[in-house]
């Protein structure tokens, strides 16, 4: 059918008719909402790169939690900065650990939130690298343990879902693996499967302090260039037990996203990442862009590619627009 029979612009007269034809609704339920908690009662200490988002201390992840709970946002995922970070990573395993005190507390005020734990030592490592450093190098298999154990503590503190983030090889399988022996069979594994060696992460390396003190992070994780190798990376973690798939950046990796959905059967993660949340917040104080709009179609294009949930620093604000209508 061609012009001047078919004219694409019939269906784009009024608001109402281009929603009938929307291919792509976004909606609270899509969205996970990141919280950085630390020791201390009533602090918020604002991030200076990421307007809007603070590090926060129980007391106060658990109105965060309430308040993404009312927006309708079914889950947070939570990143802890310790009292002291060591070689060993103590505290990520700790049952008085901060991010095990925020799940008691959180799971205590508000059931009905799910909640995910990041599972990587880069927070807790005094040299900030995701895992244990034997020889001056990451080492893979001396991590797993680590790991393993630090998914079970979150287990046990009573998270929903613990989330790997480090790329370490094996540790799906060696967290599964902990978990159904000591009987939480039933707790999913959200895997960071094709997680990226990126600059977008600055940020967010602020507001956990987890740069590394040494070297990059470019032994484990990604090369950006690579979609083969994360398609790769992607069967490996299904293979190994996880039950929810994430790609990581989003934006600048739409591509792996859609060919991940097109792939895997498994429900499929983005996360939109601290980087990516900057730059929209930077222009809009500038006044150089529309912050809101831009929010709006990065994150429905980031469903569009093909991501199920979204991991991102607008849950909150995204969900607003929405309720508004
Ligand atoms: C921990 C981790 C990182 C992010 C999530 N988990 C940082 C990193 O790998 O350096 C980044 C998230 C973001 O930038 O918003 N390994």
């Amino acid at each position: 059918m061609y012009f001047p029979l078919y004219r694409p612009r019939r269906l784009r007269t009024s608001e109402t008719l281009r929603k009938m034809v929307r291919e792509t609704r976004l909606s609270p339920e899509d969205f996970i909402y990141p919280l950085f908690v630390v020791h201390g009662r009533k602090v918020r200490h604002e991030i200076e790169s990421m307007p809007g988002i603070a590090q926060v201390s129980v007391d106060l992840a658990v109105r965060e939690a309430e308040e993404a709970c009312k927006l309708s946002i079914p889950a947070v995922i939570l990143f802890g900065i310790p009292k002291k970070k060591d070689l060993k990573g103590t505290e990520a395993y700790s049952a008085q650990g901060i991010i095990q005190q925020a799940i008691r507390a959180i799971k205590r005020e508000l059931p009905q939130v799910v909640i995910i734990t990041d599972v990587c030592l880069c927070e807790y490592t005094s040299h900030g690298h995701c895992g244990i450093v034997v020889d001056g190098e990451v080492h893979n298999d001396t991590t797993l343990a680590f790991l393993a154990r630090m998914a079970l503590s979150h287990a046990e503190a009573g998270a929903d879902m613990v989330a790997p983030s480090d790329m370490m090889d094996g540790r799906v399988k060696a967290i599964r693996d902990l978990l159904d022996r000591k009987g939480f069979e039933n707790i999913p594994i959200l895997s960071y499967a094709a997680k990226h060696a990126s600059v977008f992460y600055g940020p967010f390396r602020e507001a956990a302090e987890s740069t590394p003190q040494f070297g990059d992070r470019k032994s484990y994780q990604m090369d950006p260039a690579n979609a083969r190798e994360a398609l790769r990376e992607v069967r490996l973690d299904v293979q190994e037990g996880a039950d929810i798939i994430m790609v990581k950046p989003a934006l600048p990796y739409l591509d792996i996203i859609r060919k991940v959905r097109e792939e895997i059967d498994l429900p499929v993660g983005a996360y939109n990442v601290s980087g990516e949340y900057t730059m929209i917040k930077a222009a809009a104080q500038q006044g150089w862009i529309d912050g809101e709009r831009a929010m709006m179609e990065v994150l429905t294009a980031i469903k569009r590619a093909g991501a199920d949930l979204i991991i991102t620093y607008f849950a909150k604000e995204a969900s607003r627009v929405l309720k508004k209508g």
